[in-house]
C-alpha cells in the first residue's frame, strides 16, 4: 500500500507522473497573481437584482486582492460597479435577458470594468446620448441636487474612476467602461 507524508505528498509532488508539480492548482494560482499581466474575468448574470450581491463581493476581491487597492478604494469601487450593474438591470436589459460584467485587473497598476446590456430594457439610450447626459449632469453643483435619483453616473461613477466611456455594443445595447489607475496613497 502507498503511504503519503510531507516528503511524499499525494498530489503535485512531481513523483507521480500523472500529477507533476507544474500541473498542480497551486502552481497555477501563484503564476497568475505574481505577474503584472492583465487578468480578465467575465461574469454573465440574469437581469435580476438578486445576483448583484455576488458581483459586489467579487468586486472587492478583485480590487483588493488581485489589484492591490486599499479597502477604502475597494468599497468605493464596489459602489461604482453596483451603480453600473443596477443601471444595466434597471434600464438596459429585460427580464429573461442577461448582462455581462468583465473585470480586467493588472496587479499593482489598474482595474477596468465593462458592464454590457442588451438594450432590451425600459430605457433605450445610445452611447452618444449617455455621454451627453453625463457631461451635462457633471456641471451640476451636487449640493443643489434635490432629487433622490440621478446621481449614479455623474456623481458616484465619474468621481471614483479615471475614465468613464459609453459604447454601443453588437447586441444593440450599451457597454459602460470604467478605468481606475492605482495611484500613490491608494494601495493596500
Ligand atoms: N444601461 C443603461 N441603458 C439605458 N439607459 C441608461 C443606462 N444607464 C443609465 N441610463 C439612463 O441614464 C440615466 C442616468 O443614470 P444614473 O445612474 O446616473 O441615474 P439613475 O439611475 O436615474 O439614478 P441613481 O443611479 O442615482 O439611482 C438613467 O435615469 C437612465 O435614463
Ligand atoms: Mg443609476
Amino acid at each position: 500500500m502507498q503511504t503519503f507524508s510531507a516528503n511524499n505528498p499525494p498530489f503535485g509532488s512531481g513523483l507521480d507522473p500523472n500529477h507533476p508539480q507544474e500541473h498542480s492548482v497551486l502552481s497555477k494560482t501563484n503564476a497568475i497573481l505574481n505577474e503584472e499581466v492583465p487578468v480578465k474575468i467575465t461574469i454573465i448574470l440574469p437581469t435580476n437584482a438578486y445576483f448583484m450581491s455576488g458581483v459586489r463581493d467579487f468586486t472587492k476581491t478583485v480590487v483588493m486582492n488581485m489589484t492591490g487597492f486599499s479597502e477604502k478604494w475597494a468599497f468605493r469601487f464596489q459602489s461604482v460597479v453596483d451603480e453600473l450593474t443596477n443601471n444595466a438591470i434597471e434600464f438596459g436589459s429585460a427580464p429573461g435577458e442577461y448582462i455581462k460584467v468583465t473585470f480586467v485587473s493588472v496587479k499593482g497598476k489598474s482595474i477596468e470594468v465593462f458592464v454590457e446590456d442588451s438594450g432590451t430594457g425600459a430605457s433605450k439610450k445610445t452611447a452618444a446620448e449617455m455621454s451627453r447626459l453625463v457631461a451635462e449632469r457633471r456641471q451640476t453643483d451636487p449640493t443643489r441636487i434635490t432629487t433622490i435619483r440621478g446621481r449614479g453616473l455623474a456623481q458616484i461613477v465619474s468621481h471614483w474612476t479615471d475614465q468613464l466611456e459609453f459604447l454601443d455594443n453588437a447586441a444593440g445595447g450599451l457597454t459602460v467602461h470604467v478605468v481606475k489607475q492605482l495611484s500613490d496613497g491608494e494601495q493596500d
